[in-house]
């Protein structure tokens, strides 16, 4: 059987990591258009990467939990029928030992330059000057996301979409299923006959194709899921 599993900002909130929306979501405290656009870097490039900076610094500071743990498992139990398709930037998935991952919003440890287009991993969380400069050239590097309003990667992307297509059971963990292409892919798992599972303690959009719905935390739906199979 072909499992797709699909996460999101949920999945790391018990890694202590904020979600965007909700009560507590960090799209509560700032302003997308100002952080996270491309007009937002355009004007202000050192305010955006203050905002990425300290947003690494919480991520440097947490670990996979153990939802990420049992995805592994998943993995391995599954093998090429499996694939994990992440909206975090976090990096948890790769660091709890995921390796059938695809990023769909790209990795904030990764910057691209915009003058010679290096792209290359970057660990740094404090700095005095800013913007960040390219280790290569000393162009303006940004943060390897996707912004609002930019292109997903696009083998990422069709990936994504195909699996969508082929699998039998997909799996939604943590997501508000808000923020499309990504939002889209359950309604396109769910026409092309694949069975839907949700995990997420509030309900989404994505609960009006779930066949069954999990109304937990990330780690311990995962659990039940993991029994379930
Ligand atoms: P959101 O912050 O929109 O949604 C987080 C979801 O996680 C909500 O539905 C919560 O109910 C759920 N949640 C909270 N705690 C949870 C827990 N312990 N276990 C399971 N679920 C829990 O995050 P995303 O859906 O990931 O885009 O947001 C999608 C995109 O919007 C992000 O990738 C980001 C953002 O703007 C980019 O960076 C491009």
């Amino acid at each position: 059987m072909k499992l797709l599993v699909l996460t999101g900002a949920g999945i790391s909130a018990e890694s202590g990591i904020p979600t965007f929306r909700g009560a507590q979501g960090l799209w509560k405290s700032f302003k997308p258009e100002e952080l996270a656009t491309p007009e937002a870097f355009r004007k202000n490039p050192a305010l955006v990467w203050e905002w990425y900076l300290w947003r690494r610094s919480v991520i440097a500071k947490a670990q996979p939990n153990e939802g990420h743990l049992k995805l592994v498992e998943l993995e391995k139990r599954f093998g090429d029928n499996f694939l994990l398709i992440t909206q975090n930037v976090d990096g948890l998935h790769q660091k709890a030992g995921s390796k059938r991952l695809v990023e769909l919003h790209g990795n904030i440890w990764k910057v691209r330059c915009l003058h010679c287009r290096a792209e290359y991993y970057d660990y740094t969380t404090e700095a005095k000057d800013l913007p960040l400069r390219c280790m290569y050239c000393g162009g303006l590097i940004r943060p390897g996301v996707v912004w609002f309003g930019e292109s997903l990667p696009e083998k990422a992307l069709e990936l994504a979409y195909k699996w969508a297509y082929e699998c039998e059971l997909f799996v939604s963990i943590g997501t508000s299923g808000v923020v499309y292409p990504a939002a889209e892919l359950p309604f396109i798992a769910k026409r092309h006959g694949a069975k839907v599972i949700e995990i997420n303690p509030e309900e989404t959009p994505i609960s009006s194709v779930a066949d069954v719905i999990i109304r937990e935390p990330a780690s311990s739906g995962i659990n039940r899921l993991t029994e379930m199979l």
